[in-house]
């Protein structure tokens, strides 16, 4: 027996951080320019989001992403969209766990919060050999992986996601994942996590706005799933503290 379920209320994003996006124009699959970045930004000022924290892709698809340029493109754009909007932002990164990774880490990774917490990713097809033991080498290192959409992973689990929690990696949610936007596997799998409690973060890992606004309105959660999908707002918010 199926109980009530329901969109998200209307004030769901208000003070909200989101955690997880490509609006750093023209550096990887996200927005293409300073403008459709902009743009989107007023919309999620409007809906209430206060705080972001932009994570551009870091894999061996776009070598050009190192720390050292991505951080002077970062300073450029935060200084446009001083200009137009009071949304606070902040650069980390979203780390392919590939060939590139240790490289990353020995530049420096670009964390989630001040501190420690590094948003990882890996392929979406399969969890690839040497995986583990790069993770392992990080986390020895005092780096908090952060697992980005555990859900979208179609090879991933039960098992998986079990064992993942055991070795201590947080998640982190995409919010379009309980829309279907990443299909029905998905989908599932991301209605399973958020019931069973397996998710630290939520973020919204916007390439462009129109899916966004697409999907947004197609979530449908129990009452008690809302409050957990809450729960993981008020942890977004303490990656910004
Ligand atoms: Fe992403």
């Amino acid at each position: 027996m199926f109980g009530f379920r329901y969109r998200l209320p209307n004030d769901f994003f208000q003070g909200a951080v989101d955690v997880h996006c490509h609006l750093l124009p023209g550096v990887d699959d996200g927005f293409s320019t300073t403008e459709k970045s902009l743009h989107a930004l007023k919309k999620l000022e409007e809906r209430g989001i206060q705080k972001m924290i932009l994570t551009p892709h870091f894999m061996k698809d776009y070598p050009d992403n190192n720390r050292e340029n991505i951080t002077a493109k970062f300073a450029v754009f935060k200084a446009e969209v001083a200009k137009v909007s009071k949304i606070e932002l902040r650069l980390g990164a979203e780390y392919m766990l590939d060939a590139c990774f240790m490289n990353h880490f020995k530049q420096g990774f670009l964390a989630l919060d001040a501190k420690d917490q590094v948003l990882c990713e890996t392929s979406y097809m399969m969890y690839e050999p040497g995986i583990t033991e790069m993770l392992y080498d990080v986390m020895c290192e005092g780096i908090q992986p952060v697992i980005a959409h555990p859900e979208r992973y179609e090879y991933a689990v039960k098992d998986n996601y079990l064992r993942w929690r055991d070795k201590r990696y947080k998640f982190q949610l995409n919010l379009l994942s309980l829309a279907g936007a990443y299909g029905k596997p998905a989908m599932a799998k991301a209605h399973y996590l958020l019931k069973e409690g397996m998710y630290d973060y939520v973020g919204s890992d916007m390439h462009g706005l129109g899916n966004f606004e697409h999907f947004l309105p197609e979530i449908r959660l129990s009452s008690k799933n809302i409050e957990r999908l809450e729960q993981l707002i008020e942890n977004n918010k303490k990656l910004f503290d």
